[in-house]
C-alpha cells in the first residue's frame, strides 16, 4: 500500500506538521507499506518529495529546494500516487476538514476523523455548543467577532469585564498548538490579548480561566469501541502551555500516568472523554484535553480529531504505556481506517 505522509501545510503549524510528517515516515511498517512523503506547500500546492528533503530541514529550506529536488503534481493526481493519505498536517487546511473534503473528492481513503467532524475539532466555538449540547462541562465563554470589536472595543470590555472576568483567555476561534492564545488579566490587557488573536482569526472566544490540573488523552476508535489511552498530566512552565511550553525541549513537565490523580477521577475522566470524543464525531482516533478544576469537575477543554506526532508527542507516550510501539500504532491507524 503506497502510503502518502501529508506534511507541512498553509497554517502557522506547519513546522509541527514536518516534525509529526517525519516520525510516522520513520515509524511506518517498510513490510506492508512504501512511504511517500507528499509536502503542502505554504500556496497549498503538493509536491512529492525525495525522503532526504524531509529528513533534516526546516520548511523553509524545502519550500527552497522545491523546484530543483521534488515534483509537483496536480491534485487530482494524487490519486496516481498514493493508496492512502496520512493526514500529518496540522492547524488551518489540515485538520479543519479541508485536506478531507479534497481526499473524499478524490476517493483517497485517510487517517481520522471526515470533514465534518475534523471542522468540529478546529473551531473552539462550535465545538463547545456540541459538548454543552451533550452534557460534557466546557468552560464558560464569549464568542466575539471581529467587526463588535472594531466597532466599538468598549462594550466588548464591558461585556467581558461582566462574563467571564478576568483573569481571562483570549483565543482565536480556529488555530492549534496556542498560537495566538493569550492570558489577559485586565482591561487593560484585553486590547493586546484581542489584537493578537484576531491575527489569525476573524473571530475570538474570551474564555475563562482555570485553576487545576491539566490532562490529556488519546482514544482510539475501532467499530465503535472506545479506548482511551492513559492520561498525561501537563505541568506547563509558563502560565498556561504555550506554543513553545508544547515543543521546546525541556519546556513541560509531563507525566503518563498522572502521578497525582486518583484511579476513581481517572475513570471519571476517561469516560467525559469519551462522551466528548463521541459527541464531535470523532473517528479513529483523537486527542481530547481537560482540566480538573480545584473543586474537582472535570472540564474538557480542547478536543482535537488529530494529535501532533513528534517522538516526545502525549502520543506516543500514551501508546508506550498502553506496550503499542510507535509502528504499532501508525498501523493501527491505517487499518482503522482502510477496513
Ligand atoms: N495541534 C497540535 C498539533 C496538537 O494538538 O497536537
Amino acid at each position: 500500500l503506497k502510503v502518502g505522509i501529508i506534511l507541512g501545510g498553509m497554517s502557522s503549524e506547519r513546522e509541527v506538521s514536518l516534525n509529526s510528517g517525519r516520525n510516522v515516515y520513520d515509524n511506518l511498517d517498510a513490510e506492508f507499506y512504501e512511504g511517500v512523503p507528499v509536502f503542502m506547500d505554504a500556496q497549498g500546492g503538493l509536491w512529492i518529495l525525495p525522503w532526504h528533503l524531509i529528513s533534516q530541514n526546516t520548511t523553509r529550506d524545502i519550500t527552497e529546494r522545491l523546484k530543483g529536488e521534488a515534483r509537483r503534481i496536480a491534485y487530482e493526481d494524487l490519486k496516481k500516487e498514493i493508496d492512502f493519505a496520512f493526514i500529518s498536517l496540522h492547524g488551518k487546511y489540515g485538520d479543519d476538514g479541508c485536506i478531507q473534503g479534497l481526499l473524499e473528492l478524490l476517493r483517497i481513503p485517510y487517517t481520522g476523523p471526515g470533514v465534518m467532524a475534523s471542522a468540529l475539532g478546529m473551531d473552539k466555538h462550535l465545538q463547545q455548543k456540541i459538548l454543552r449540547a451533550a452534557g460534557v462541562a466546557v468552560p464558560e465563554s464569549l464568542l466575539v467577532r471581529e467587526e463588535e470589536w472594531r466597532q466599538d472595543s468598549q462594550i466588548v470590555k464591558d461585556r467581558v469585564k461582566e462574563f467571564p472576568g478576568y483573569p481571562c483567555f483570549t483565543k482565536p476561534i480556529r488555530e492549534g498548538s496556542s498560537v495566538g492564545v493569550t492570558v489577559v488579566r485586565d482591561e487593560a490587557d484585553l486590547e493586546r490579548g484581542m489584537e493578537d488573536a484576531l491575527k489569525w482569526d476573524r473571530a475570538v472566544l474570551v474564555e475563562e480561566y482555570l485553576e487545576g490540573r491539566e490532562f490529556s488523552c488519546i482514544v482510539l476508535e475501532e467499530e465503535g469501541q472506545f479506548h482511551p489511552l492513559e492520561l498525561t498530566e501537563i505541568h506547563p512552565q509558563s502560565e498556561f502551555f504555550t506554543y513553545d511550553d508544547k515543543y521546546m525541549p525541556g519546556r513541560c513537565r509531563k507525566f503518563t500516568p498522572p502521578k497525582t490523580i486518583p484511579p476513581d477521577v481517572t475513570e471519571q475522566i476517561k469516560a467525559e472523554v469519551i462522551r466528548a470524543f463521541k459527541a464531535l464525531g470523532f473517528r479513529s482516533y483523537g486527542r481530547i484535553d481537560g482540566f480538573i478544576l480545584n473543586d474537582g469537575r472535570i472540564l474538557i477543554t480542547d478536543p482535537n480529531s488529530s494529535s501532533g506526532m513528534a517522538p516526545s508527542s502525549f502520543f506516543f507516550e500514551q501508546a508506550a504505556c498502553a506496550g503499542m510501539l510507535p509502528s504499532m500504532i501508525i498501523t493501527t491507524l491505517i487499518e482503522n481506517a482502510i477496513r
